[in-house]
């Protein structure tokens, strides 16, 4: 084991965790999201956000960046809530933006670059009563909400992030209806993707307009789709569409500006010509799809897993959340290499409420990364999802993603195992051998290579 070297990152590589407002904030009540919760049948044993982790109480968000601080985290990503910020319609709040200013602040004070998001997946009431992203409105009314918020935080912001996974947003508001409003239209979900394409480049160039030097980007979800069986050829082009769908169709957007069907008609946009100045990636894990014209609402890909796959915990509905596959996002990052922009992996984590997979989740996955750096990769930071285990969405309370675990009833926090193996590797800047011979012996071979 001696002759073994650590695997390095790059000089001032981002090591953080990412959380978002209704997740963690708690009370929340003045968004769709909050609305959804109180109908039973929603949420998983319908659960509520409630106090969520109590980040917006004084003290509450900050005692939890201590922790990120204590586990040798150097950044943050979190949103900011539009429905606090923009109670009504063209009102602001100043004392919603104090408190954010009070918590940016608390980043600054422990080291922590800020990644802020604008929007992740919540919307105001009132922005929802006029037809949230289906509203052609939605871009405008998102431009103003984005100046405002530029002008009053922009200088404790290190990174913005415009929109969280808006191919998510779409497909689970509007395509499965697991998210509010629940839609399963076959059109809607592309009519929402435009807007939010859209809504980006406004944000993107609102932000610029105030500030030339901001890095403003957007977070993608993106996902491998991978032809279960890889001779059938029904197979392969289920997994192409599904793709193209999903992830590329995003892509190449915000690269070339045009918005091919069926987001648009091949028009260009010049406002969404360049729109990044950096990739946000959330990756969980790849899908692998059967043709299957049973599932129209799946687009006719019926998703399944490798027999032999490790997964992640079950969902509420009794399949697993996510197969553990570590090589795809070292794919995934060679192939957006000659994009030429800066990566960050917004997100990638695991539900594992008793950690049994955490820690080699972390070493498998950050070893890709690492050797996807290698490859040349311009990977320049990781958000863990998550610090904290916080309210999951559709999910409710079930699914534990932290690093950190939350008893809800106490607020009580209790480092997980994997914490100490994130925080070793965010320290030391490396993966080194003594924390894989620790945390996770049986990857040490693949992590390091035949020693
Ligand atoms: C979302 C997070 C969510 C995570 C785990 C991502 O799609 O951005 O808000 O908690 O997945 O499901």
């Amino acid at each position: 084991m001696t002759h073994v070297t650590a695997r390095h990152f790059p000089a001032g590589f981002l090591w953080g965790t990412a959380t978002a407002a209704h997740q963690v904030e708690g009370n929340n009540r003045n968004n769709q999201w909050w609305a959804w919760e109180q109908i039973p049948g929603h949420i998983h044993q319908n659960q509520r956000s409630g106090l969520a982790c109590n980040w917006w109480t004084p003290g509450g968000a900050e005692a939890d960046l201590d922790r990120a601080q204590a586990l040798g985290q150097n950044a943050h990503r979190l949103s900011v809530e539009w429905s606090r910020l923009e109670p009504s319609a063209g009102v602001f709040d100043p004392a919603a933006f104090a408190r954010y200013r009070e918590i940016l602040t608390a980043l600054r004070a422990r080291g922590l670059s800020a990644m802020v998001t604008l929007h992740h997946f919540t919307n105001p009431l009132w922005f929802e009563a006029q037809g949230a992203w289906l509203n052609p409105r939605s871009v405008a009314l998102f431009q103003r909400f984005v100046e405002r918020v530029a002008g009053e935080l922009g200088d404790l912001v290190d990174l913005w992030c415009t929109i969280n996974e808006p191919n998510v947003v779409a497909t689970l508001g509007y395509l499965v209806g697991e998210f509010p409003p629940g839609q399963r239209s076959p059109l809607a979900p592309f009519r929402v993707t435009r807007n939010l394409l859209l809504a980006h480049a406004a944000a993107y160039h609102a932000i610029h307009r105030q500030d030339s030097q901001a890095q403003v980007g957007l977070a993608l979800q993106l996902r491998p789709f991978v032809p279960a069986r890889p001779t059938a050829r029904l197979d392969r082009w289920v997994a192409r569409m599904q793709d193209y769908l999903f992830n590329q169709s995003l892509l190449t957007a915000i690269r070339d500006g045009v918005l091919r069907p069926p987001l648009g008609l091949g028009e260009t946009v010049p406002a969404l010509v360049d729109s990044s100045d950096f990739l946000g990636i959330n990756f969980y894990t790849r899908e692998l799809v059967h043709f299957d014209l049973r599932v129209p609402g799946d687009l006719f890909g019926r998703r399944s897993f490798s027999p032999t796959g490790e997964m992640s915990d079950l969902t509420s509905s009794g399949a697993p959340y996510s197969e553990c596959v570590p090589d795809s996002l070292e794919q995934l990052l060679r192939q957006l290499t000659p994009c030429g922009k800066p990566i960050y992996i917004t997100e990638c984590g695991l539900p594992d409420a008793d950690d049994n997979q955490r820690p080699r989740f972390l070493i498998t996955h950050l070893a890709a990364v690492q050797r996807a750096i290698q490859a040349g990769a311009p990977v320049e930071g990781f958000f863990h999802w998550t610090l904290v285990d916080n309210f999951e969405w559709a999910e409710g309370w079930h699914l534990r993603f932290g690093l950190i675990e939350l008893d809800t009833a106490t607020q009580a926090r209790q480092p997980r195992a994997s914490a100490q193996t994130y925080a070793d590797i965010c320290r030391t800047n490396a993966i080194t051998p003594a924390v894989v011979q620790r945390d996770a012996p049986e990857v040490f071979r693949q992590t390091f290579g035949e020693a």
